[in-house]
């Protein structure tokens, strides 16, 4: 297992697609994106798709949307053998960074409401309860939406 020093950031490439849609049945399920889904999301101009490698095996990833200054959080997990060791803190601040690099100065995104973790994280960060989506996930759980200033 690597440790959170030894990871590395970068843009993702048509190359990865595969190895993310691996990271993301492993993280979400059910509620992970298809190949097909994952492709013409990579191939919107508007969107921005950053991974995380370790040893070169991609272990996080994350992608935003741009809306003029808002960027809509779209994607964000962490390898579960990865977990825990602040990676998920560490990828928070480069997509916060990636957003406004291309002119966003606020990120909104939809989260479940059971998911400590990651309203741990984000509530950490200053990302702030927006909103209630009811039967927002495939097996009807509710979203929480989440925003705030970056
Ligand atoms: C959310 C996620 C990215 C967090 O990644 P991570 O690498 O474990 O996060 P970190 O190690 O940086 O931990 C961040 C904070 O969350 C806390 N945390 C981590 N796991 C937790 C858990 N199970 N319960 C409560 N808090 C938890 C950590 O203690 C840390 O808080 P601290 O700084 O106050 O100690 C990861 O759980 C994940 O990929 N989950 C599956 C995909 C997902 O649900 N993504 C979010 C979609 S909206």
């Amino acid at each position: 297992m690597g440790t959170p020093t030894e990871i590395i950031f970068r843009k993702m490439t048509p190359a990865d697609i595969d190895a993310v849609n691996e990271l993301d049945e492993k993280c979400f399920g059910d509620d992970a994106w298809s190949v097909g889904f994952l492709t013409s999301e990579f191939r919107n101009p508007n969107t921005k798709y950053l991974v995380g490698e370790i040893n070169g095996e991609i272990i996080a990833c994350s992608g935003i949307e741009i809306f003029s200054d808002e960027a809509e959080m779209t994607t964000f997990a962490v390898d579960p053998d990865f977990q825990g060791q602040g990676l998920g803190k560490r990828l928070l601040e480069e997509t916060i960074c990636l957003a406004k690099k291309f002119g966003a100065t606020s990120m909104i995104f939809e989260v479940r409401c059971s998911n400590v973790p990651a309203l741990h994280i984000y509530q950490k960060f200053g990302f702030r309860k927006v909103g209630r989506i009811k039967n927002y996930y495939i097996d009807s759980e509710d979203a929480l939406t989440m925003s705030g200033e970056i």
